[in-house]
């Protein structure tokens, strides 16, 4: 039998062809279904974006209106749910986020239909910033602010998270933020749903694992991360004593370094774009903090490819849009919902269950040994 190949972190190796997702890593270009996330953030909305991905072309406006209705009218939670992310209130948000998207398949009569997978998938991202804002307000005390169907996905989000709706720019940034992280290739919480799925095991659980997979600080838990970096820094001229002190320490910095980009990621400077339109003093306290950390990492590490990734400005915009850090893990599942979706049917319309190996390493044909001997 051929010796297996151990491929450290699945680096450089792929699973399968996929029509979704591009990310150029040396040019530091991201396309969705062929086209620029620079163009599709200028000029699409968020369910725009979703239903390119889920159907790889781009909607008329009455495929576009119908989809946005079609969302719309899904966006309410099971009363069981609502009092489950109250009884949950204390709870991490991304801990509740994947108990009720797990929780959701209990409220469906044919969790398992195969030939609904879509239109679930479609219901269950509808329900996410339902389930979001509904866990921000109830960790407040605060009454829940039921969705409103006349506003778009981004807009009624940030209407049910802080009770009143937002202006133009910060609806307009919201979306653009759920733009940018709606889709990224082959990453880890997507792999999750496609492994998944590959089972054939249905949506809730395709989904619930792309939740769990997307907790961790090395994916989308990194945002949370650099926060608390910019929060602890202070000032922009305390930024490069800082980085030299986490090199010195070997820790790793967060918002750098990406195992695919080998330059900028592209997504940064419109994150920073919107950042800058609707945040105040605060925001650009914020953001020169992290231009000069990225100053400082890019003269240490770019030589070695370490560059800034998105992750690194999300987190000011959201902070510039009322969100608190708890939450910034959940506003990247938010939006990943499209891609995760996207991958899930893409592998059950070529499906072939993913069961790799692994190099055993350990003996075998060992004495065994009763255990009152041992
Ligand atoms: N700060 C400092 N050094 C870093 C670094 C960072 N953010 N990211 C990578 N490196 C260094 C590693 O220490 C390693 O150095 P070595 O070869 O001397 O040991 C080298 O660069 C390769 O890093 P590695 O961790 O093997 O890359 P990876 O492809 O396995 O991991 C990430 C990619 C994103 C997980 C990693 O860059 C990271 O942990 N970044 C910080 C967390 C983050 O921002 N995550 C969000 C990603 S979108």
């Amino acid at each position: 039998m051929a010796e297996d190949t151990v491929v450290e972190g699945l680096e450089g190796v792929a699973i399968g062809t996929s029509r979704i997702g591009y990310v150029d890593g040396g040019n530091g270009e991201l396309y969705y279904c062929g086209y620029s996330i620079d163009e599709l953030v200028e000029h699409t909305s968020y369910e725009e974006t979703m239903y390119l991905l889920l159907n790889n072309t781009l909607p008329n406006r009455q495929q576009l209106k119908t989809f946005e209705e079609h969302l719309a009218k899904q966006r309410m939670l099971p009363v069981d749910i609502e009092n489950m992310i109250d009884w949950t209130a204390e709870a991490p948000p991304m801990d509740v986020l994947r108990t009720s998207v797990s929780m959701l398949a209990a409220y469906d009569e044919e969790p398992n239909n195969q030939s609904q997978v879509k239109d679930k998938l479609i219901k269950i991202a509808a329900k996410f910033p339902t389930i979001i804002a509904y866990t921000y307000r109830s960790r407040k005390d605060e009454d829940l602010v039921k969705p409103d169907e006349e506003l778009g996905h981004a807009e009624n989000f940030l209407y049910m998270l802080h009770g009143d709706e937002p202006d133009e720019e910060a609806a307009a940034a919201m979306d653009a933020a759920l733009t940018l992280y709606a889709e990224h290739g082959m990453n880890a919480s997507t792999f999750a749903s496609v492994v998944t799925t590959s089972t054939l095991a249905n949506p809730y659980s395709a989904v619930t694992s792309a939740v769990g997979a997307l907790q961790g600080p090395l994916h989308g838990g990194a945002t949370e991360a650099v926060v608390d970096m910019i929060e602890a820094v202070g000032a922009a001229n305390q930024a490069e004593p800082f980085v030299q002190q986490k090199l010195d320490e070997e820790e790793k910095i967060p918002g750098f370094g990406h195992r695919v980009y080998e330059t900028v990621d592209p997504r940064c400077k419109h994150f920073k774009a919107h950042a800058q339109t609707i945040g105040g003093d605060e925001t650009r306290k914020r953001l020169d903090i992290v231009d000069a950390l990225r100053t400082a990492v890019e003269e240490e590490l770019g030589d070695k490819g370490i560059w800034p990734n998105a992750d690194l400005y999300s987190g000011t915009l959201y902070n510039a849009l009322g969100i608190p850090a708890a939450f910034y893990t959940t506003m990247f599942a938010m939006a990943r919902v499209a891609g995760w979706s996207a991958h899930v049917l893409e592998q059950r319309s070529q499906n072939r269950i993913i069961r790799p190996r692994i190099k055993y390493t350990g003996d075998v044909g060992k004495a065994f040994i009763p255990v009152e001997d041992r």
